[in-house]
């Protein structure tokens, strides 16, 4: 996009849509409102330290094993999230990882970063085509290869459809 489009349609009156499309380059650009209000929602990891690398997966994604994790699950897809597997998610399902460096950045709530997984359509089948991600609070939400490849692995370990912190990933590493 060209800067003399970007204005005038700055000018003309942006919808909140277009600005978060434009997230990178526009200063005034707001939180996706598919996420802004995520710790209003059921908070998954309540009561646990998440902590480590249960899965075995992180490397050094997610602030790797030394990190703090906290999920949070919106309205659409809480009961699937926190029911028994299979879990399947209903379109508008939005999940948020609010990850932290360090114990004492988590207690405090302070520099922490979100990453977001949004069903965005339901074909019926678990398909990464169904799943789009987002990095940052100001994120833009789109496929990504290098998110939903390694989240493939919740499918045969937690019998989850791209999601991995579901009741059963908290039971089983609770166990631990
Ligand atoms: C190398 C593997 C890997 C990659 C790449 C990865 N994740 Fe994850 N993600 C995980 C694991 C494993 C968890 C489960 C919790 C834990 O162990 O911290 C997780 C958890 C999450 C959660 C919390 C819900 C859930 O599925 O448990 C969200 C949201 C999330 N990731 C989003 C993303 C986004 C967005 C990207 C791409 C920018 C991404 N992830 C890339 C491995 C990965």
């Amino acid at each position: 996009m060209t800067h003399s489009v970007l204005k005038a349609v700055v000018i003309v009156g942006a919808t909140s849509a277009f600005i978060t499309g434009c997230a990178s380059v526009n200063p005034f650009a707001k939180a996706d409102p598919r996420w802004a209000e995520f710790k209003t929602w059921t908070k998954v990891t309540e009561g646990t330290e998440p902590t480590g690398d249960p899965s075995n997966l992180l490397g050094a994604v997610h602030k790797g094993e030394g990190g703090y994790r906290d999920v949070y699950v919106n309205d659409i897809g809480k009961d699937a999230l926190l029911g028994a597997a299979p879990n399947n998610y209903p379109e508008g399902t939005v999940v948020v990882k609010h990850q932290f460096d360090n114990k004492a950045d988590w207690e405090s709530g302070e520099n922490g970063d979100v990453t977001v997984s949004i069903k965005s359509a339901d074909d019926g089948t678990r398909n990464k085509d169904n799943w789009v991600w987002a990095a940052g609070m100001k994120g833009k939400a789109g496929p990504s290869d290098f998110c939903s490849g390694c989240h493939t692995a919740a499918l045969g370990l937690y019998d989850s459809d791209y999601v991995f912190t579901t009741a059963g990933f908290l039971e089983k590493h609770a166990e631990k």
